[in-house]
């Protein structure tokens, strides 16, 4: 005889679980590309203050992969699962094709601070939209903002006048 799990999935109801999923979702997908954007910026960096922005770029990565997990995590103790697929993060990606291989340190640092902007676009988004819908998946957006916002500085700084 097959146990039929009485146990709810979630206590958050399915509507605001997916209503949280929708803005997370994106989260996901960009962290994601950042992280292997990251990592191809980070091969491929030459030029002034080299081993400082190599290791910068390791750190952006790191940073990444750790609040996609924190995003998509949260979705799936939500209930639902969450599609970050190579094929769907290529898709529905809104950073730019990365140039193919070396590049000087200063256009490096730009490029991944647009990408970084590409996905504090959805954090913010999501930011905002979700203190109505799910206050705890809003800190958790709240908290990628916050990381990211350091990282682009770190980054940023590189470069500024
Ligand atoms: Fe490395």
């Amino acid at each position: 005889m097959t146990e039929v799990i009485t146990t709810p999935t979630s206590t958050t109801s399915p509507d605001v679980a997916a209503a949280a999923a929708q803005f997370l979702a994106p989260v996901v997908v960009e962290l994601q590309a950042l992280a292997v954007n990251g990592k191809q910026a980070h091969w491929h960096v030459r030029g002034a203050n080299f081993i400082g922005v190599h290791e910068l770029l390791d750190t952006v990565v790191d940073h990444a992969q750790e609040y996609a997990d924190t995003a998509a995590e949260r979705v799936v103790a939500l209930g639902l699962p969450i599609d970050a697929r190579i094929g769907t993060v290529a898709a529905k990606t809104g950073a730019a094709e990365m140039p193919a291989g070396f590049q000087k340190s200063d256009a490096t640092i730009t490029t991944i601070i647009a990408q970084i902007d590409v996905a504090l676009t959805v954090v913010n988004k999501a930011v905002a939209e979700l203190g109505e819908i799910d206050p705890t998946s809003q800190d958790v957006a709240i908290e990628i903002a916050r990381g990211l916002d350091k990282d682009r500085w770190f980054l940023f700084a590189h470069v500024a006048a």
